[in-house]
């Protein structure tokens, strides 16, 4: 650890002292943004040191907002396969594709990186309880290391969560209440526990947990270092809450300033066309500021049904500034596109994990991503989460006796 970072209010620019932990600013209620000495960094970080460490993503313990090496609560997280893709690839005639599979990781989706680095951060803060507001996968992430560290988790999902998701909080030692109506409705419990309570809000999204973005960049540094040390020419993600978009967007940024890369890439960003409020934001030029909540919204990819982008303030500049673009899928190309990552690469995605994918076919069917150009999508998030969303997608295998013979005829 090189403890040199600082923890700042972006909009009136309050500091808080490192070991707090820290929310939304206490005074204006902004972002805190967190920010790193990259010449002190680059005193102890080179290409060759990250290399020799183990990978996994405390590797780039440096650019992690803790004091202490101690604190660090882990399953071993981070070190995703980065997948050359085949078949797929060459169905949409692209020459350089890749997957960053987070469902790798230790729960099975992306926010096992913002968990590690949030309640490694609570750990040093010797709280005692956190609360989260979630779809269902930053709640999983979240309850597993508070329960490596002992921490009580509180957990507020929208009614209509996957079963098999509540199933692993609960598992997990996380207490699960259902909120009646949307994400909007848990989203604003958590932050009401947390003012009557105190207890960090630990959801995933820059405007109350500034450290899910440090955990989630490191996706960023990982693929970086896959491609030997080339930036992509395109990331394509999911969007829900445009977390994900904006860490991987300041870890871009990071390799950038300590000059271990010299470009950052175009980011296609992709949502449910049932709900897809951040499109909507891009297509209009809005500024963060106009962005509306998506009325009624509607798509079996839970992980992005947010009705607002709640870190749209970073991932809608960042989208901007990448030069990127926005597009939006259908379930039904969604469900297509899971079939195609199981069965033309081995990749087993739940709905969400498959959004980006499914927004890839159109990025190239509109000629926005040229097929030689780098890619890299993101699945986020493991079919194990979510087996009903695709069981009735595919027949009912046969049952049959043990002979041979009657075997043959289903064996074509
Ligand atoms: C599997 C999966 N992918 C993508 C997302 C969207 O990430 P973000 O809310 O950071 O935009 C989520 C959010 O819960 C998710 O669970
Ligand atoms: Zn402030």
């Amino acid at each position: 650890m090189v403890d040199t970072f600082t923890q700042k209010c972006t909009r009136c620019g309050e500091g808080y002292p490192r070991p707090k932990m820290v929310g939304a600013c206490q005074k204006c209620g902004g972002i805190i943004k967190i920010s790193y000495d990259y010449s002190e960094v680059g005193k102890t970080l080179d290409k060759k040191k990250i290399r020799g460490r183990p990978f996994n993503l405390w590797r780039y313990s440096e650019l992690l907002p803790l004091s202490s090496a101690e604190n660090v609560i882990t399953l071993g997280e981070g070190g995703t396969p980065l997948i050359r893709s085949e078949r797929f690839a060459s169905k949409l005639g692209l020459r350089n594709l890749y997957f960053k599979d987070e469902a790798m990781l230790p729960t099975g989706s992306l926010k096992d990186r913002c968990a590690t680095v949030s309640i490694s951060k609570a750990k040093e803060a010797a709280v005692k309880s956190v609360v989260i507001s979630s779809s269902g996968n930053a709640a999983a992430s979240m309850s597993a290391y508070s329960a490596r560290a002992g921490i009580r988790c509180l957990v507020f999902v929208p009614s209509s969560a996957v079963p098999s998701k509540l199933l692993q909080v609960t598992t997990y030692g996380g207490k699960v209440i259902k909120v009646n109506g949307t994400t909007g409705n848990s989203v604003k419990l958590a932050a009401d526990a947390t003012r009557k309570f105190g207890w960090p809000n630990v959801s995933t999204a820059a405007v109350y947990n500034p450290y899910a973005l440090e955990g989630q960049k490191t996706s960023a540094y990982e693929m970086v270092e896959q491609l030997d040390w080339k930036t992509p020419d395109w990331l394509v993600i999911p969007v829900g809450s445009g977390n994900n978009l904006a860490g991987h967007w300041a870890g871009f940024s990071d390799f950038d300033e300590l000059g271990f890369t010299n470009r950052r890439p175009k980011i296609a960003a992709v949502q449910a066309a049932g709900c897809a409020p951040f499109t909507e934001a891009v297509e209009k030029g809005s500024k963060p500021s106009e962005v509306q909540a998506w009325e009624n919204p509607e798509t079996i990819a839970g992980g992005v049904r947010d009705e607002f982008p709640y870190d749209v303030e970073l991932a809608l500049p960042a989208l901007r500034e990448s030069k990127g673009v926005a597009v939006n899928v259908t379930d039904s190309e969604i469900i297509e596109t899971m079939k195609g990552l199981g069965a033309d690469e081995g990749i087993y995605s739940e709905p969400t994990g498959a959004v980006a994918a499914a927004g890839l076919k159109h990025l190239v069917a509109s000629r926005t991503i040229d097929k030689d150009e780098l890619i890299v999508v993101m699945v986020t998030g493991s079919g194990l989460k979510d087996p009903g969303s695709l069981s009735r997608h595919f027949p009912e295998p046969p049952v049959i006796d043990a002979d041979i013979n009657h075997a043959t005829k289903y064996l074509a």
